[in-house]
């Protein structure tokens, strides 16, 4: 059995959130255009495809907030925006011998939710028009309560939105004001009242841990308040604080952080909670509610993990729409200029702004193979990697078992058939997937906090 408190401080050193790998801190300049052929025959070689839409605006700024977004009073530059979404579309469209299958989109910022009627109707006659989207078709989108409105409900109707995520983070107005971010309970359950109302059955809801101010009683009125809203999801994520990444999270008072180990203790909480509440833990950050999709997954070992976290989706394809969104195919990783205007001159310019990437190596495709498997399973079985990945299959395997053996704190261990991440050690899987990760040895990058 692990001792938190010595694992936390022994692997005190920031690792990846391994919704890719590589991660994208190793992603290179000139790389991305390489990638975007395959992916364009791809998608017109009949395989169904996914895209991910970015949307990188906000009409409040949370101080906690490390998405790629900007905060706007005007709605022109969102307008503006939205013309070069439409552009991208049709960029792609010409280089379509047919229109691929579109298994699932996902809309993500910033805040989709801040779209006027109008422009969600014209992504949505761009989506049509690239793409078929059919019956079996997820669309997805993030929500922020603060943007409930006719606008959104009806926009979400002309798209065909078939799955929300809603932002909560904490219900307490103690800690909403040191977020800078003020939204009541009310507030959320009429926008899920809303959002129901349009027949849609699946809502995740996201909250957030190691808050400032955040205390055990309060993240426990909190997710008491979640389970009260009946999600069928729920995202626990911790509060990852990279002020040297994001200047406004300077806001933030370091001396109102909680400690690592009390971090680790709400987690313990939140999760004992969600989980009496009849929510089963899926991965290291995600809760549903058995019968739902990501638990089936789950259960039956299909569940996969990208960038938008832990997902259902198995397409090998997923298009890039907008600044600084990512993509795959099967070769690499792309991403699109992450500065807006960059990437607006570019697109209405008729280039792809395709900006960085990564081709991935052999030795990246069985890692990121063993990596996801850890993320979503605990575990990788050792027998699919020889066959699979031929010699490095038996290479991989000798580095695990070496890897059990070496541990000294019951956080993994192998037999003949598997390596695993036991029971109680799982808080720590990030720690263990970065032992797999050849890039992390070499890099310079500070990640969040593993716990
Ligand atoms: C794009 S935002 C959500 C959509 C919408 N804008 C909202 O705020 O409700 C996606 C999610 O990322 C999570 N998030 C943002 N910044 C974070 C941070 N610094 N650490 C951990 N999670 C964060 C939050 O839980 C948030 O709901
Ligand atoms: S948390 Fe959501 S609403 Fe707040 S700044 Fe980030 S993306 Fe915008």
């Amino acid at each position: 059995m692990p001792d938190a408190a010595q694992i936390l401080q022994k692997y005190a050193k920031p690792v990846p959130r391994y919704t890719s790998y590589p991660t994208a801190p190793h992603f290179n300049p000139g790389i991305g255009g390489a990638i975007l052929p395959e992916m364009i025959s791809a998608a017109t070689g009949g395989e169904r495809i996914s895209a991910y839409m970015h949307i990188p605006f906000c009409d409040r700024l949370c101080w906690f907030c490390a998405c790629h977004t900007k905060q706007t009073q005007r709605y022109d530059p969102v307008q503006a925006y939205v013309g070069s979404l439409a552009n991208e579309m049709e960029l792609y469209r010409q280089q379509f011998s047919r229109k691929p299958v579109l298994a699932h989109l996902h809309l993500g910022g910033g805040s989709p939710s801040l779209l006027k009627h109008e422009d969600f109707n014209r992504i949505a006659s761009a989506l049509e028009k690239t793409f078929v989207i059919d019956g079996q078709t997820e669309i997805s989108m993030e929500i922020d309560p603060n943007d409930h409105g006719e606008d959104l409900l009806s926009g979400m109707k002309r798209l065909g939105v078939t799955r929300v995520s809603i932002g909560v983070q904490d219900f307490d107005p103690v800690v909403q004001e040191a977020i800078n971010r003020p939204q009541s309970f009310e507030q959320t359950r009429d926008l899920l009242l809303a959002v129901r109302s349009l027949g849609i059955q699946s809502v995740n809801i996201d909250a957030l841990y190691g808050l400032p101010l955040q205390t055990i009683e309060r993240l426990e009125n909190t997710v008491g308040g979640v389970v009260d809203l009946l999600p069928e999801r729920v995202a626990l994520f911790g509060y990852a604080h990279v002020p040297w990444m994001k200047k406004h999270q300077t806001m933030i008072r370091e001396d109102d952080l909680p400690g690592t180990l009390e971090r680790f203790e709400q987690a313990q909480r939140a999760e004992a909670l969600l989980t009496g509440a009849g929510y089963v833990k899926i991965g290291i950050d995600h809760f549903a509610r058995p019968g739902d999709g990501l638990e089936k997954a789950a259960r039956e070992g299909t569940l996969r993990r990208n960038f938008q976290g832990y997902t259902t989706d198995s397409c090998k394809t997923m298009l890039p729409l907008g600044a600084s969104a990512i993509g795959r195919a099967a070769s690499g990783y792309v991403q699109n200029l992450v500065p807006t205007g960059q990437y607006r001159t570019c697109i209405d310019n008729g280039k792809p702004a395709a900006a960085k990437g990564y081709l991935f190596t052999p030795a990246d495709l069985i890692r990121a193979h063993v990596i996801e498997r850890l993320m979503c399973d605990f575990e990788f079985r050792f027998e699919p990697l020889p066959q699979r990945f031929g010699a490095m299959g038996h290479d991989l395997v000798k580095e695990a078992v070496a890897i059990a053996r070496n541990d000294e704190d019951g956080l993994c261990e192998a037999d003949d058939v598997a390596f695993r991440i036991p029971l109680p050690a799982r808080p720590f899987a990030r720690i263990v997937a970065s032992w797999f990760d050849a890039h992390m040895r070499q890099s310079a990058f500070q990640y969040s906090r593993a716990v």
